[in-house]
């Protein structure tokens, strides 16, 4: 059936159309990476063959994506819409871009929820769990479909940054774990959250940040705490430390609204049934939407001041005993540091150690 709005004109397909003649097409009117485009199609229209993966092509402000043109055939991926003919056709990774890693795992928890994994094209760097990477995308990359509109479009060639902190072990030496929310919104994350298995995508290649273990003197416990995605380093370090370190004690507070926000859930709780060193204890915040959750409810702080700690871990909230680690809210940052400042926790201040430590997300 086909549509006709503006500039746009497309023809539903459930599957595949044949084509018999690329020559009737107006391929070409690409911003970078032309060069590579305008090499696939003269390749198309002298053999009218070619096959890649990877192509989308915009009209008006539409993006369609997962194009894959073989002998006198497209076949297109969701949204099963193919403009026709379409008004622009480019590769999604020009050689221009720096794109130097590809995701090889992804996991959706739930449809605002994934776990995914990216593996540099080199040697992956060495980093201390605790730490960030950095992930990027070009603007011109397609949204998710059913994301919030963006107030202004980024320019195509713009590499949009983010921080992410490294889930995986770090004895882990080929890919990289990261734990990530989608924000509707957001510039960076609706793009993440469109790439498929085999995507490429920019991974700045070092380790980033000092919300590491170091900051924790031996022989102290370690109190975990985090809301939403704030989880992510806690994994890496657990991952990585808890099979040789079978003193300290360690206890993971997770915060979330309902039970499938709760990432890592099962690995956690295999965790603490086999590590008598380890506690985990999550708590949902919006019980009424998830009635048949058996947990502790409320915010983090709540825990807190019920001694849910204590009583769960034999672990003291005393400074001279704990630290504390808190990433992810800002605002449940600054309420659990002030909650913890009477009982004599103090956060570090500069290269100060304090027996507070903090990673804030945004
Ligand atoms: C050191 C560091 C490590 C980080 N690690 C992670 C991580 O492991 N996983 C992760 O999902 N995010 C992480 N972030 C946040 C991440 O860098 C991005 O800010 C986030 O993915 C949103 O990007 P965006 O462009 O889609 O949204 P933007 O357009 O940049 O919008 C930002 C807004 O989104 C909201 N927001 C941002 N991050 C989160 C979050 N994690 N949970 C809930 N709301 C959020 C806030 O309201 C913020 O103001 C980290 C940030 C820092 C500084
Ligand atoms: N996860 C979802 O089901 C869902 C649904 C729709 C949209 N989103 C979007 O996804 C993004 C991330 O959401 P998110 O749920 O991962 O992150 P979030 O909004 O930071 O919430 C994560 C957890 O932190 C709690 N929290 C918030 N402020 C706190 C504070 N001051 N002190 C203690 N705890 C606090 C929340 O409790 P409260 O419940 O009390 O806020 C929730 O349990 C957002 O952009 C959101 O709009 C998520």
């Amino acid at each position: 059936m086909a549509t006709h709005s503006g500039l746009a004109q497309s023809y539903d397909v459930a599957g595949s159309v044949e084509v018999d003649d690329f020559g009737g097409w107006d391929f070409l009117e690409a911003g970078h990476g032309h060069d590579l485009a305008g090499q696939a199609n003269d390749e198309a229209r002298a053999r009218r063959h070619v096959d890649l993966t990877d192509i989308y092509f915009e009209v008006g402000f539409v993006r369609y994506h997962q194009l894959t043109v073989a002998p006198n055939r497209i076949l297109c991926g969701p949204p099963n819409a193919l403009p026709f003919p379409p008004h622009r056709f480019r590769m999604s990774t020009p050689a221009s871009v720096p794109y130097n890693a590809t995701l090889i795992n992804r996991e959706d928890i739930n449809p605002q929820l994934i776990v995914f994994r990216v593996q540099p094209d080199g040697e992956l760097f060495a980093f201390k769990p605790g730490q960030f990477a950095v992930l990027g995308l070009l603007g011109g990359e397609p949204r998710l479909p059913e994301a919030e509109s963006e107030e202004a479009t980024p320019d195509p060639a713009k590499l949009i940054r983010r921080a992410y902190s490294i889930a995986s072990s770090s004895v882990e030496r080929r890919h990289l774990e990261f734990f990530v929310t989608l924000v509707n919104s957001g510039e960076f994350t609706p793009r993440l959250f469109a790439l498929r298995h085999g995507s490429r995508l920019f991974l700045q290649p070092k380790a980033s940040g000092v919300f590491t273990l170091d900051k924790a003197p031996p022989g102290k416990a370690v109190l975990l705490i985090a809301t939403g995605t704030g989880l992510a380093p806690y994994i890496s370090m657990l991952r990585t430390m808890l099979i040789h370190d079978t003193e300290r004690k360690f206890v993971v507070l997770h915060g979330a609204r309902c039970s499938w926000d709760l990432g890592y859930r099962a690995e956690l709780e295999s965790l603490a049934r086999i590590r008598p060193n380890f506690t985990y204890l999550p708590s949902i915040t919006r019980p009424a939407e998830d009635p048949h959750f058996r947990g502790h409810t409320g915010r983090i702080q709540n825990l807190i001041a019920q001694s849910v700690i204590e009583t769960a871990s034999g672990v003291a909230l005393d400074p001279a005993r704990t630290d504390v680690f808190l990433c992810g809210n800002p605002d449940m940052i600054t309420q659990v540091k002030d909650l913890l400042a009477p009982r004599g926790f103090v956060p570090d201040h500069g290269k100060q150690l304090g027996s507070i430590h903090i990673e804030e997300y945004w």
